[in-house]
């Protein structure tokens, strides 16, 4: 087995199962060929973790096991029938949710999603790529899918040095598959739908927010994509107006709704932020306003930029609201995190000019797992708010 050393403050990580070494953290340059499975070594000699390495990405080792195991057919049938295993529960109530996280499912770099029948692969580094044989057979054999899409066109595959690829790898998968979440029932376009096709990450807090909804509220979904949480809204008898900016989404929302025998509603292609500046001077009032922007922080240095973001679509959410009215604010960035998202409110609050009851705080689905040791797989904050009457 190839072997690399790391510095001491790279061991301490490493058994605290953090899961990656950093370039700067290797002690000796390796001539080991990116890629390739190494045991990663403490100072001493000691055996801490065992992942593949890639010296041409800022992040050289990604750990597969901390258990100086085999990487072989049977580790990846082992991962993925865990990862199955404890996802079991959510095909109760939705036949749509992700398989497998990256990191925090212990499979670095990839990323799988079930689709009522098909699946959607992202592969997003090139010592995850080499393994990728054994891993469509092993999820074939455990799934019995009807087709698999990759949709490795992320951005980060450049920074491995690997091409970006789009296409269906088994089986066939058609344009468009029907999902049914918690009853309600969307429209995918696994071809051309933004990440691997929905919000899979949302789908519980679609439900919690939706639980504080009522007949005849009024809602305003922004950001709203293919409308999930618009579409809950309406499940509960509520009147809804989605905006976003892509057209594909907004299609997909009236299709949406016609799928689920809902009326048609107000379904605007606008700038979130021109159309909430605007919506302040019309004297329009809701009951429930839903903010959940694209991350506008990918990394640190963009999230005074973002706060600034947050801070303006808050303000205009809260003066959006009729008393007693409830705001949900999402953060998909771990940059802008939960206790970002309530200092922001305490801010807007004094701008608003009522307290806020704080109703719920939110992360991601349990299908896109938070791992205590790996931080930033806490990347989706949410919270609730109720703008108090006085
Ligand atoms: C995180 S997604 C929303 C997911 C959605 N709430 C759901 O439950 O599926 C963010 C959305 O914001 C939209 N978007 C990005 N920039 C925007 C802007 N400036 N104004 C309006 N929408 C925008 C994107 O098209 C995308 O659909």
């Amino acid at each position: 087995m190839n072997q690399i050393t790391v510095t001491k403050n790279a061991a301490r990580q490493l058994r605290s199962y953090f899961g990656w070494v950093y370039q700067n953290e290797l002690i000796a340059p390796s001539d080991v060929q990116d890629g390739e499975i190494v045991d990663v070594l403490a100072p001493d000699g000691a055996f801490l973790a065992r992942g593949y390495i890639n010296q041409k990405s800022q992040i050289a080792v990604r750990v597969l096991s901390f258990e100086p195991r085999d990487i072989d057919a049977a580790f990846f049938s082992a991962r993925i029938s865990n990862a199955l295993f404890k996802r079991a529960h959510i095909a109760q109530t939705s036949d749509a949710y992700r398989l497998i996280h990256s990191e925090a499912d212990f499979l670095p770099g990839l990323i799988v999603d079930w689709y009522n029948g098909y699946v959607s692969i992202q592969i997003n580094t090139l010592g995850m790529e080499l393994q990728r044989q054994t891993i469509l057979e092993t999820l074939i054999a455990l799934l019995s899918p009807k087709g698999i899409i990759d949709k490795s066109d992320a951005k980060v595959r450049t920074k491995e040095g690997i091409e970006t690829r789009n296409g269906v790898v088994y089986g066939d998968v058609p344009e468009e598959v029907t999902i049914t979440e918690n009853g309600v029932r969307f429209l995918v376009n696994l071809h051309e739908g933004q990440k691997t096709g929905f919000y899979l990450d949302q789908r519980r807090n679609r439900a919690t927010v939706a639980s504080h909804i009522k007949q005849g509220d009024k809602v305003l979904d922004v950001f709203c994509n293919a409308g999930g949480f618009g579409l809950y809204a309406l499940s509960k008898g509520a009147e809804v107006r989605f905006v976003d900016l892509s057209d594909h989404a907004l299609i997909q929302v009236g299709r949406n709704l016609e799928l689920n025998g809902f009326a048609s509603c107000d379904i605007l292609k606008q700038d979130a932020f021109d159309f909430l500046t605007l919506e302040k001077t019309t004297g329009n009032r809701y009951d429930c306003v839903v903010l959940d922007p694209p991350p506008f922080a990918k990394t640190k240095k963009e999230a005074a930029g973002a706060i600034k973001g947050f801070k303006y679509l808050l303000s205009a959410g809260l003066s959006l609201l009729n008393d007693n009215g409830i705001v949900a604010l999402f953060s998909c960035s771990h940059h802008v995190a939960q206790n970002d998202l309530l200092e922001i409110a305490l801010e807007a609050s004094a701008r608003a000019k009522a307290p806020l009851e704080v109703v719920e705080l939110l992360r991601a689905d349990e299908d896109h797992p938070y791992i205590l040791n790996i931080p930033n797989s806490a990347y989706l904050s949410g919270i609730v708010l109720r703008k108090a009457a006085l």
